[in-house]
């Protein structure tokens, strides 16, 4: 394990990311964790992170206690590199200049880390304060011309600092640096593979589970799909899957979940198919706020019902509760509805929880961090279930990583983020089922292009949006038309709090304009939105 000591949000979550993917485990811990707790889960290596602190600012997070004394290879960054030297004795100072951005680096003498490296570097800078003078002990190998002390080193004692960012992109060396330090610097070996990680995974879910019964819901999109497969390899049969078919999903989406998902993984699948409930429930309601309330109510309600007939062979309530029919799927037929004999209760229920929300919920272990609308956390009281989470160690890139490797189709494990209430917040207006299938046509037509085009994987996010209450003149081969306008919403984003316009290509929103008029009859202006987040929200409602 190599520790992440957080001295700022958003910088520690970047760097762990860059220490996996040089095949070595990473763990995010707060600065106010004592050393000897640290010590406690025998870290090969430490980094400390950047942050927002000035290190002689009152209550700016300064190293635990004793971290020095460890014994254990340790590598400061930006702030982290701050901390360092001042506490082993050298010297910060304030600076007039800041180095915000670019920066050039002069490497003054290799060391361990820029070693076989250029002697000019381009990094990506962001500080005010700068070490002025490196502690006793320690070699300077790299400054800018502002920056006296841009790197430096003790390799006998196994310190390192850097002033700039190895992580971020723009570094030109960032990452053949983190290597150095993680390789030579602290010995470590490359083991964190997608091989591994689903072997241990798989072994801990058979510890945790046993020969208990276990269920999954579906929801089509990547997370609950790697957790399902990978629980599935674990326990084969005891694992019951539930997809709750809203009617809300995109062209192709039930089916890849009941028909590609299930050849891929052979998982038993119990599908609800509770179109008309949803629908009868959406009648009438435009607010957003009120549809994603009535969604999620839906949800669970069905979710619950199914999860009784599974795990009590429960029957008329479920059907009660449905309003809608289910079907088995995958030629197996899932215990739970065998009837009375199935009697053996469900004790787990897996959700595909990952590291980020750990992270950002504290991190605590145990915690149940259960996500949003998916959100069984409303079940009652004789329900209880408890969590299995296998991709709580994972940032999403490794879940992605872990999927191919379970054999997942690409459409799956590729897939965009998706909101759980689907295409019910993408319609401006009630949801009626017409409007439904003139936004999935719409929608299909511009996510082909976008794949056609190759660039699926460097949008964030596309959502198509049906202005249903709007009205367009339109003019289509001789008559005029009173159609309606479906907006273009394609995102570039890093994590969906803050997002910018994709600047498609012309002749791709030509494409899908062209393409989106002439095949959905009802539609006939296509327009693009340009706005950031912030101010605009990704989705329209
Ligand atoms: P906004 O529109 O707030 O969306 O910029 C940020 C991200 O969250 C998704 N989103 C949702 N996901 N339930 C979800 O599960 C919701 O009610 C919901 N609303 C928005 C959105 O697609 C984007 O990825």
């Amino acid at each position: 394990t190599v520790l992440v000591v957080d001295f700022g949000a958003q910088y520690a979550q970047l760097i762990a990311r860059r220490v996996r993917e040089c095949h070595v485990y990473s763990e995010i811990v707060p600065s106010t964790m004592p050393a000897a707790e640290m010590l406690a889960k025998k870290p090969k290596a430490i980094i400390l992170s950047g942050g927002p602190a000035s290190v002689y600012e009152e209550g700016a997070p300064i190293a635990p206690d004793g971290l020095f004394d460890l014994a254990v290879p340790t590598l400061g960054i930006c702030y982290g590199h701050q901390v360092m030297a001042q506490a082993l004795g050298g010297t910060v100072e304030n600076s007039e200049v800041a180095e915000y951005g670019g920066a050039t680096i002069a490497v003054t003498d290799p060391g361990v880390l820029f070693d076989g490296q250029p002697d000019e570097q381009a990094v990506w800078m962001s500080h005010r304060d700068f070490v002025s003078r490196a502690p006793e002990g320690f070699t300077v190998t790299a400054r800018t011309e502002v920056t006296p002390v841009a790197g430096m080193e003790d390799p006998e004692r196994g310190f390192y600092g850097v002033q700039f960012h190895p992580e971020v992109l723009h570094t030109e060396h960032g990452m053949e640096v983190l290597r150095r330090f993680l390789y030579e610097g602290a010995g470590c070996r490359p083991s964190w593979t997608m091989v591994n990680i689903a072997e241990e995974q798989i072994e801990a879910i058979r510890a945790q589970v046993g020969d208990k019964r276990a269920i999954c819901g579906l929801s089509g999109g990547v997370d609950s799909a790697v957790a399902a497969a990978l629980v599935q390899r674990a326990i084969g049969d005891q694992l019951t899957c539930v997809f709750v078919d809203h009617g809300l999903l995109r062209k192709g989406e039930p089916e890849q979940v009941e028909k590609d998902f299930v050849a891929a993984t052979g998982v038993n699948l119990h599908v609800v198919d509770a179109q008309e409930r949803f629908l009868d429930a959406l009648a009438g309601v435009v607010d957003p706020e009120e549809k994603r309330k009535i969604i999620g109510r839906e949800f669970i309600r069905v979710f619950e019902a199914a999860a009784r007939e599974i795990a009590f062979g429960d029957r008329s309530e479920a059907r009660i509760a449905e309003g809608g029919s289910s079907r088995g799927s995958g030629g197996s037929s899932p215990r739970g509805r065998q009837g009375e004999d199935a009697a053996e209760p469900v004790e787990f229920l897996v959700q595909g929880t990952l590291y980020p929300d750990v992270v950002e919920s504290g991190g605590g272990t145990g915690a149940a961090n259960i996500k949003s609308h998916h959100n069984v956390g409303g079940l009652p009281d004789d329900l209880q279930f408890r969590l299995v989470e296998p991709l709580r160690a994972l940032f999403k890139d490794e879940v992605r990583a872990l999927g191919e490797q379970l054999g997942l189709p690409a459409e799956i494990v590729w897939r965009q983020p998706f909101p759980g209430p689907g295409l019910g917040i993408r319609i401006i207006g009630e949801v009626t089922r017409e409007r439904l299938d003139i936004l999935r046509d719409a929608d299909a037509i511009a996510r082909e292009e976008l794949t056609r085009a190759g660039l699926d994987r460097e949008v964030w996010q596309f959502p198509v949006v049906l202005l249903a209450d709007v009205r367009s003149v339109g003019v289509q081969g001789d008559g005029r038309t009173y159609g309606h306008p479906v907006v273009l919403r394609p995102v570039t984003s890093e994590d969906a709090m803050t997002a910018d316009w994709a600047r498609l290509p012309y002749d791709v929103l030509q494409k899908i304009s062209t393409r989106i008029t002439n095949e959905v009859r009802e539609i006939n202006r296509v327009v693009v939105d340009v706005t950031s987040k912030p101010p605009g929200t990704i989705e329209w409602e």
